[in-house]
């Protein structure tokens, strides 16, 4: 089994802004070592500076495009040889707008690139690593369009509903082997992704808006509970605890030998 050291390094991807660059803030002042992860080399040279001004840790940057295969596994890589890492945060992640029949094959193609296969590769490689040392965690940033498929573009709420599904299934594989999986569904939370899609806040009402800093604190403070799902904006945990069981009550009946009596 490899021993953690006592300072621990978080990599972070979409570390360059939004949520992903607010993580870094936050993570830094926890006193954790960084690896941001980003394309935007610039930025993340100005985050790192501005970090290790403040707090006395140690931060490195890794420019890759992780829409790019070759760019994943480089990334995937230093998760499987870097001892230190003991936290995987999956942040970046694109949005698209608009009608699966409008939809551009290029962009859709991008999406589903960094939503899904970059997330996948890089939870499948600290999977392997943290399970062997018995220690580690992942957290994964998912959206509260999961929830919602039916009133947001198909793709984007596609990709959300598959890192929730694959958040859950890792952590029925990993708790029992020391590793902490945890999924957070912001709402709509004030960062550049709008921009970045060819929309805007304007029109959204300011109470379903969240700021970034407050999105991130709640959901380091359920990661601290050791939650698995965690919505930031839901004010009665119950509700969700209901759905699960909800969810859960139908299993016994959903792979029988008869079709159900209302289907002969
Ligand atoms: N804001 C919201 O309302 C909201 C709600 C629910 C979920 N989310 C999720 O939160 C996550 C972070 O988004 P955000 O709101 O913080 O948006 P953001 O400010 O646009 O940040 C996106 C981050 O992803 C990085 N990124 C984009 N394409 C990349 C690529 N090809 N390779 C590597 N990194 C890439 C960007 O950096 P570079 O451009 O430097 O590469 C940036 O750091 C996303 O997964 C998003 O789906 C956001």
């Amino acid at each position: 089994m490899n021993a953690f050291p006592t300072v621990q390094t978080a990599l972070i991807t979409g570390a360059s802004s939004g949520i992903g660059a607010t993580y870094a803030r936050r993570l830094a002042a926890r006193g954790y070592n960084l690896l941001l992860v980003a394309r935007n080399e610039a930025r993340l040279r100005l985050l790192a500076d501005e970090l290790t001004a403040r707090h006395d840790i140690q931060i490195d940057i890794l420019a890759a495009d992780l829409e790019q295969h070759g760019e994943i596994e480089r990334v995937a890589n230093r998760l499987r040889n870097d001892q230190q890492i003991s936290l995987l945060v999956n942040c970046a992640g694109v949005a698209l707008n608009g009608s699966l029949a409008e939809a551009d094959i290029d962009s859709t193609h991008s999406l589903l690139q960094l939503n899904l296969l970059a997330l996948t590769m890089l939870s499948s490689a600290a999977a392997v690593r943290f399970s062997l040392a018995g220690r580690g965690a992942i957290i994964n940033i998912g959206s509260v369009v999961a929830l919602l498929p039916e009133r947001f573009n198909a793709i984007y709420a596609a990709s959300k509903a598959y890192v929730l599904s694959l958040s859950q299934t890792l952590h029925a594989e990993l708790s029992s082997r020391g590793v902490q999986v945890q999924v957070v569904l912001p709402g709509i939370t004030r960062t550049e992704i709008f921009e970045r899609s060819g929309s805007s806040l304007a029109q959204i009402p300011p109470s379903m808006v969240m700021e970034v800093e407050d999105l991130v604190d709640a959901a380091l403070h359920g990661f601290d509970q050791g939650e698995l799902v965690t919505i930031p904006s839901l004010p009665d945990g119950d509700d969700w605890h209901a759905v699960t069981q909800a969810r859960m009550q139908l299993a016994p009946n959903l792979s029988r030998n008869q079709p159900a009596a209302r289907y002969h």
